[in-house]
């Protein structure tokens, strides 16, 4: 994908959900059916911010058969370089805008003979909607969601509500009450896969524990909110389209490389699906690898970069774009 399938879609429906979290609901502008996803998908928003376009990643948490609609929810950073900020002070109901077709990198692997469901703050979004999937399926889950204070933490009575408490946990941080990660891990049955997705503190503790208790690491699964982050200027050659490309201090390559008229491709846009990755022709200086595709000796050969997440240091970076 590199923006070129979007659908177009009314906003139908904003509600604030928690502090700084809005959920917004899509409807297609055609009246047609949304495509079908799967539980952990995630959609491109493209927002038209007085003719900047900025494009965030953002996990679907309607239910996944259900194609009337797609909804999403969104956390408005408190360092936003514009993307959470757009939609939660400028997107309307009423409002046109564009998403793109589902992509999921973070599926279910449906051989788990039980669901292990570790969640951190926003980093819910995917569960929602694999939840709605394993239930429907028969599957066995368990979710446990950690949130800094009641305020902040998303649909935790109406999930409580739905699925029991028997599947679903709440930890609150200001009640000093933790995920026990290690004894969860320890106290699971055989066959079990464990997903997480939160802020990486959690993320890494919780896949350490499971490599330390001996979990297989195909049975662990995780997904990164990552984002670019911001960092020196730069410029780049593109060594087929002839362009040299600047990169503001706020902007990623992708994005000046899309604002200079060149088509890249992406899924994510978060350093993980490895489909912006673009061949090295020259690089006299340092790549900032932030993406966690790339394998360690990838990014000490130098050869390749990520377009949506790394950066660069030094004096020439030419790209084969
Ligand atoms: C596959 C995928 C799915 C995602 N799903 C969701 C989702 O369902 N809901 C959602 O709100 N966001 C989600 N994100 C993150 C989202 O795409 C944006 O990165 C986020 O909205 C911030 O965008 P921004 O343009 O405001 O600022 P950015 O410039 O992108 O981020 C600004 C700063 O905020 C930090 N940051 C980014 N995301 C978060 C976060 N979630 N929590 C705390 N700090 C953060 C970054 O480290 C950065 O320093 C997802 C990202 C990926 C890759
Ligand atoms: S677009 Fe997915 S890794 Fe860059």
């Amino acid at each position: 994908m590199s923006g070129g399938t979007e659908i177009p879609v009314r906003v139908t429906k904003v509600t604030p959900v928690a502090h700084r979290i809005k959920r917004f609901r899509f409807e297609r502008l055609d009246g047609r059916p949304m495509p079908y996803f799967s539980g952990g998908a995630h959609v491109i928003v493209s927002m038209n911010d007085n003719g900047h376009l900025r494009r965030n990643a953002y996990s679907l948490m309607s239910p996944p058969y259900d194609c009337s609609a797609y909804e999403i929810s969104v956390l408005h950073v408190d360092d936003s370089r514009g993307g959470s900020s757009f939609m939660h002070e400028k997107v309307r109901e009423g409002d046109e805008m564009r998403v793109s077709h589902p992509v999921n990198l973070f599926q279910p692997d449906w051989r788990g003979r039980k669901h292990l469901l570790i969640a951190g703050g926003i980093g819910i979004t995917p569960f929602i909607a694999m939840m709605e999937q394993f239930s429907r399926e028969g599957a066995q889950f368990e979710l446990h969601y950690a949130i800094r204070s009641r305020d902040r933490g998303a649909y935790c009575e109406d999930l409580v509500a739905h699925y029991g408490r028997h599947r679903v946990k709440i930890y609150c941080d200001a009640e000093d009450n933790r995920i026990p990660v290690a004894r969860l891990l320890d106290s699971q049955p055989l066959g079990t896969h464990l997903y997480v997705c939160g802020p990486a503190g959690l993320i890494d503790g919780v896949l350490k524990s499971g490599l330390e208790s001996g979990w297989p690491e195909q049975n662990l699964h995780s997904e990164r909110f990552l984002s670019s982050q911001p960092g020196k200027p730069f410029s780049i050659e593109l060594t087929r389209s002839g362009k040299t490309v600047h990169v503001g201090h706020h902007e990623s390559m992708l994005e000046a490389i899309e604002s200079a008229g060149v088509d890249a491709p992406f899924l994510c846009r978060g350093g993980a699906c490895g489909q912006c990755e673009t061949r090295v022709a020259l690089c006299d200086g340092k790549l900032l690898h932030n993406d966690v595709y790339l394998t360690d000796e990838e990014k000490a050969s130098g050869r390749k970069v990520m377009l949506c997440v790394s950066r660069f240091e030094g004096k020439a970076l030419h790209l084969d774009l």
